[in-house]
């Protein structure tokens, strides 16, 4: 029986993506560093997620900051403040930004807030894309990097014009920075310049730092007290959450000194998929540690061909592959630790058989 890409990626050695495989010893190694006796938070109180909250605020340049257990619950909270203040219960962000697919029209269900969706599926908004709306809106948010289309970004200049544009027309700017931290390289900006565009931001303890869980979400303190009520309304005041902002603070120190690394990288993969026939990544050079790989050929055949080279090499490149069309497919690709642990000549073999692969399948076409 042919073994399945998700199963022969299951027994590889090296991972092109991520830090390590998802188990208990992400927590564990946190744990590790912690004092027994520390005391615990209780529903949002205390040393433990206080300490944490002020450092975090600091990092991001802002008043205030507050734990939450997801992004989806922060973000919704975060968006439905803005709709109150203004009294307007619309929003605008990008057609594939996580709320608008991933979240079940959370804030439309919950919410009863609207959205305006800006700019085409493919590419970023831009300045044009606001200034064309014919909505009032109370609140835009903006993805940085606009994961569904490979991780690409606006120019700093072009978040500076949508900085001041919304200022003026009274818009209240939010940052999705879930991978906030994987763009500063590319930027060469520190987390507060980014964030000073913004009126409210939100960022990920989990994607690239690589935490258990959790996101903070920071802004003015009117607007973080405001959060914590909706959270408690959300019942994301879970009366410890400790094991998440331990973890988050953990792997934020371990991590936050490496998103160089990651970037450079995952531009040196990029175009080591470049060179393969009928391969081309998204964005063909990396703006961050993540970009999306194409393939245009069917992905049944990628499959077949991706499962033989885990086996041959051990390095897995991804474990699934998502069909784009009857002769084309794709993956994503997030550079962490793992990379740096896969010896040279299993990367330079694996893409040597990917190249070989391709091209047998086209010339029996
Ligand atoms: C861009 C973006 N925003 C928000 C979220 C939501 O984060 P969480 O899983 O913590 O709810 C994600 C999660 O994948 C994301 O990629």
């Amino acid at each position: 029986m042919e073994t399945t890409l998700a199963e022969a990626f299951k027994q590889t050695s090296y991972q092109l993506s991520g830090h390590s495989p998802r188990n208990l010893e992400v927590l564990k190694q946190a744990l590790d560093q912690a004092n027994g006796e520390t005391i615990s938070d209780m529903y949002g109180k205390g040393e433990i997620i206080e300490d944490f909250q002020n450092k975090m605020a600091g990092f991001l340049g802002k008043e205030a900051a507050v734990f939450f257990p997801s992004g989806t619950m922060a973000q919704q909270i975060a968006l439905r403040i803005w709709a109150d203040e203004k009294q307007v219960k619309r929003v605008a962000y990008h057609p594939l930004s996580h709320l608008e697919i991933h979240e079940e029209d959370g804030l439309k269900e919950l919410h009863y807030i609207d959205t305006v969706l800006l700019a085409d599926e493919d590419r970023v908004i831009g300045l044009d894309d606001i200034k064309a709306m014919d909505k009032d809106i109370a609140c835009l948010l903006l993805e940085l990097p606009q994961r569904e289309i490979g991780g690409q970004l606006p120019t700093f200049e072009t978040l500076e014009a949508i900085s001041v544009y919304c200022r003026k027309q009274n818009i209240r700017l939010h940052l999705d920075g879930a991978r906030l931290l994987e763009t500063l390289p590319y930027y060469k900006k520190s987390a507060s310049d980014i964030c000073a565009l913004f009126d409210s931001v939100y960022i990920s303890m989990y994607k690239g730092l690589g935490g258990v869980a959790g996101a903070i979400l920071a802004g003015e303190t009117s607007f973080t007290e405001a959060s914590k009520v909706w959270k408690r309304r959300h019942g994301g005041d879970i009366i410890s959450l400790y094991p998440y902002i331990l973890s988050a603070d953990y792997y934020f120190e371990k991590r936050r000194g490496k998103m160089g690394q990651y970037y450079q990288d995952a531009v040196q993969l990029a175009a080591f998929f470049n060179q393969c026939p009928a391969t081309m990544t998204i964005p063909e050079v990396p703006v961050s540690n993540m970009f999306h790989v194409h393939v245009a050929k069917r992905k049944e055949e990628i499959e077949s061909l991706l499962a033989a080279i885990y086996q041959e090499t051990e390095l897995g490149l991804t474990s699934y592959l998502k069909e784009t069309g009857d002769e084309s497919c794709y993956f994503e690709v997030s550079v962490g630790d793992s990379f740096q642990t896969i010896p040279k000549p299993v990367l330079e073999r694996t893409f040597k058989l990917f190249g070989k692969g391709i091209n047998e399948l086209t010339v029996h076409e």
